[in-house]
């Protein structure tokens, strides 16, 4: 029987949904589709209780499936209940942050047993005495904890997130055919999409990353439930549909006027509709994109006054592409330059690892901030950032993830890497100190929030976005 047996899979994915085991979404279809039919079959009476009595079953089923799917809905949203939990109870991660422990202890902005106030949403100062005109308010005492700034990502790949960890005997280029694409070739399905992004947001909840810039995939639904979820998550993001038209396989391939027409869609949307989450315009990297698309991308940025996030100069075999793709081009940076891309103190450009001294005069001139992925640029044996240089020459920096070129969206661990990355560096190069964890700290923390708006810092008026974090006894 039709009803019976939806019904009786409605309930088996409830119960399966209920207890989080895996297979749950393999039932659904199937489910829905035999409870529906039956429901056709039956030409609805079953709904009509009293008069279906007749046949018992179809009565259970009923019922059963009903159930079942708010089984469902209830495990749905106890999935998202887990944001709100995360930083109180959830955040195992954070206890061991000895990194950003010392980088606070030896930061010269440290205040020792200071209070820190809040006004709303906003920082309003940090003293060593309460100021009296705080006489009487509540202040709640941490202890030995570290309060930090609450770290942000400026460099994410949300659909890559199931990745994490696979892949990395390869470089760039065949990582992406052989790993990347086909992943993201799967956010045609929006039950899969879901899930991930839930996942990706608990993870940076979980983490203490308040504040992120992610790529999507090239499918604006799943791009635009990305959006939502942020929005609904209490966290802070810019999220970018990614477009790619050329050298990219027939599964994430656009066409170019629909590319152009599915972002824009997508921008006017995230206007009118969220608050706290905003589009960014992705152009995947220079080799999978066309003149035509990154020109009327460049249009969309000047109309929408838009930030840009891109790959520049990752690995020297995509660098070396772009010069067979842009022979008339000067660099890579310029190809960027040339389509109105690299918009003056709104484009994050990742990696930037083997650049002119012209690209750089030219990113420094544009206010690029330049993404340095420490655990993606050894994962895939990419290189390493001259990060030293560009500090001292005045270049925009932060650390970024790059999930899931880098294996994990902890930004601790990420800044971590940095400081080893630039250790192995100064080997050859002693003239380029490496990076202390103070550094490393501002680099996760206020670097990325100096893109963000005031962001990052305990300084007056910055977002009051804060890490409390407690020494863990023996540990
Ligand atoms: N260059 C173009 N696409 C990608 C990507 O997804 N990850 C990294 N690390 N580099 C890229
Ligand atoms: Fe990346």
């Amino acid at each position: 029987d039709f009803l019976a047996g939806g019904g009786m899979l409605c309930l088996l994915n409830g119960l399966l949904a209920l207890s989080r085991r895996r297979p749950v979404e393999r039932f659904l279809p199937a489910s829905l589709f035999l409870l529906g039919g039956g429901l056709f079959w039956e030409g609805l009476t079953p709904l009509y209780l009293p008069r279906s009595v007749g046949d018992p079953w179809d009565v259970l089923a009923v019922w059963l499936g009903g159930a079942a799917l708010l089984a469902r809905a209830a495990a749905d949203a106890g999935e998202d209940a887990t944001w709100q939990g995360h930083l109180e109870a959830g955040n195992r991660q954070l206890e061991t942050l000895n990194a950003q422990y010392e980088a606070a202890k030896n930061a010269e902005a440290e205040a020792r047993r200071a209070y820190l106030a809040a006004d709303g949403e906003r920082v309003a100062g940090v003293w060593d005495a309460l100021p009296p005109e705080y006489a009487g308010q509540p202040v709640e005492d941490w202890g030995e904890a570290v309060i930090i700034p609450a770290f942000c990502d400026l460099h994410i790949h949300a659909p890559q997130f199931p990745n994490r960890g696979v892949g990395y005997g390869l470089q760039l280029l065949d990582w992406l055919e052989g790993y990347t694409f086909p992943m993201e070739a799967r956010y045609g399905d929006a039950g899969f999409a879901e899930k991930v992004w839930k996942a990706f947001l608990n993870r940076l909840w979980a983490g203490g990353t308040l504040r992120f810039s992610a790529f999507a995939t090239v499918h604006s639904q799943a791009a635009w439930r990305l959006m939502e979820l942020a929005e609904a998550s209490g966290l802070r993001g810019l999220v970018g549909k990614v477009n790619m038209d050329r050298n990219s396989p027939d599964s994430l391939r656009e066409d170019t006027g629909r590319s152009l027409a599915d972002t824009e869609e997508l921008i006017c949307r995230a206007r009118e509709e969220l608050k706290h989450t905003a589009f960014i315009l992705t152009p995947r990297f220079v080799p999978s994109t066309t003149e035509r698309l990154m020109d009327g991308l460049g249009r969309l940025g000047e109309k929408y006054d838009l930030p840009v996030q891109s790959h520049l100069a990752e690995n020297p075999s995509e660098v070396a592409w772009v010069r067979q793709l842009h022979p008339d081009v000067p660099g890579y940076a310029q190809v960027y330059e040339r389509h109105g891309l690299l918009r003056r103190g709104r484009t994050i450009m990742a990696h930037c690892i083997y650049l002119s001294p012209e690209e750089r005069a030219l990113l420094k001139e544009r206010e690029v901030t330049l993404a340095h992925c420490p655990a993606s640029n050894a994962d895939l044996a990419s290189g390493i950032m001259p990060l030293r240089q560009y500090l001292a020459e005045g270049q925009r920096c932060c650390v970024a993830s790059d999930v899931a070129g880098g294996h994990t969206a902890a930004m601790n661990r990420n800044a971590a890497a940095a400081v080893a990355l630039s250790r192995l560096r100064w080997l050859d190069r002693r003239e380029e100190p490496p990076l202390t964890l103070a550094e490393a700290l501002w680099l996760i923390t206020g670097g990325p929030g100096a893109f963000l708006g005031r962001v990052g810092a305990f300084e007056p008026g910055y977002a009051f976005d804060a890490l409390v974090i407690r020494p863990v006894p023996g540990d």
